[in-house]
């Protein structure tokens, strides 16, 4: 089949096979079809409503090791930091009443924070009324059900990759199957639950991420968030070549031609590997964005890849850039909760 045809039926089915995916992925030429296809449809099921999300990056102490990721337990360069309770809470009172909607607190696999310290973060920043989506890495489903019944709407697990050989490779210490049984057992638990992909890892190939797309669409995935991989100096994948943005946002754009309800934010990443990257998320499927709320200082120390842009903002500032950004495309901040349904 051609891209047209191939953007026409998943636009009618939400369907593709694996093969038509990887067509999609690797056609340059007319990727254009594909984004405005994924803008439409965007427009239809979500409107034009961008939702922001404020994000709380608490705590850069990680137990895991990644290889890509900046914040990974063997990097002895970076000078760790932690919030107290009462920090974050603070922090999430003031995002809460500049506007944001959902409160995103989001951290390093840190087990100073035992589950009850979760559960009292929780319900102390539920009493501003917010929508709360916690990111925090793999825990065991009693833990989950706790910041469930404490208060958390949603989470965050990314897959990271679904290319098993791969996962491995990346994640030493860590299994495969444990990572997609958290990612199910959110779902239990009874989350809205987001997952996503790295684009551009070494040795990933578009089969994978077409195998990516398709692990999404088969768990029926609340939220996806997508973006490039990012070398980072002090890891051992700093010499690699980092991810696109015009891939990603392809695997994006397909991801929303797929499940064309789902929440899906124009990542940060994105716009780290080229100024405009998140404009062109907004224009191709994604309708909500995570601006950081947090201080200045905790935003440089969480640095998961390098070249994040515009830390020194505070929180009005940011606030009123990203409304400036997603006016300038002719959409609004939305005022809703931005739940899936
Ligand atoms: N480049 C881009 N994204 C990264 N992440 C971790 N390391 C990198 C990197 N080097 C992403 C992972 C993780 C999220 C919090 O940050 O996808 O889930």
């Amino acid at each position: 089949m051609m891209m047209k045809e191939i953007v026409k039926k998943a636009v009618e089915t939400h369907n593709l096979t694996k093969d038509e995916i990887i067509e999609l992925l690797s056609n340059d030429n007319e990727k254009d079809e594909l984004f405005d296809a994924a803008d439409k449809l965007r427009r239809l099921y979500k409107g034009e409503g961008v939702h922001l999300r404020g994000l709380i990056e608490f705590s850069n102490y990680c137990r895991q090791n990644c290889m890509y990721c900046g914040i990974r337990r063997d990097n002895k360069e970076l000078q760790r930091y932690r919030l107290e309770p009462e920090r974050i809470i603070e922090l999430a009172t003031s995002a809460v009443l500049t506007g944001y909607k959902t409160i995103v607190l989001q951290s390093g696999e840190d087990p100073w924070y035992t589950t009850d310290k979760m559960c009292h973060i929780i319900k102390e920043v539920k009493k501003t009324d917010a929508a709360i989506t916690i990111s925090i890495g793999e825990c065991n489903l009693e833990d989950y059900r706790a910041f469930k019944n404490a208060g958390a709407d949603r989470f965050l697990l990314k897959v990271e990759t679904s290319d098993r050989e791969l996962y491995k490779n990346l994640h030493p210490g860590m299994d495969y199957d444990n990572r997609i049984e958290c990612i199910r057992n959110l779902k239990r638990a009874g989350f809205e639950t987001g997952t996503g992909c790295l684009i551009g890892l070494p040795g990933q190939t578009l089969e994978s991420l077409a195998k990516d797309i398709l692990f999404f669409k088969e768990l029926d995935a609340d939220m996806i968030g997508v973006g490039p991989f990012i070398p980072h100096r002090d890891t051992p994948l700093s010499g690699s070549m980092g991810g696109t943005l015009t891939l990603a946002v392809k695997v994006m754009a397909i991801v929303r031609l797929l499940l064309p309800d789902i929440n899906i934010p124009a990542t940060t990443s994105m716009e780290t590997v080229n100024p405009m990257g998140r404009i062109m998320a907004l224009c191709a499927g994604a309708n909500a964005i995570m601006p950081n709320v947090g201080d200045y200082e905790y935003k440089r120390l969480y640095s998961i890849y390098p070249g994040k842009s515009h830390i020194n903002d505070d929180i009005d500032k940011t606030r009123e850039r990203i409304i400036r950004m997603i006016e300038s495309i002719g959409r609004f901040v939305s005022e809703d909760y931005g739940y899936r349904k």
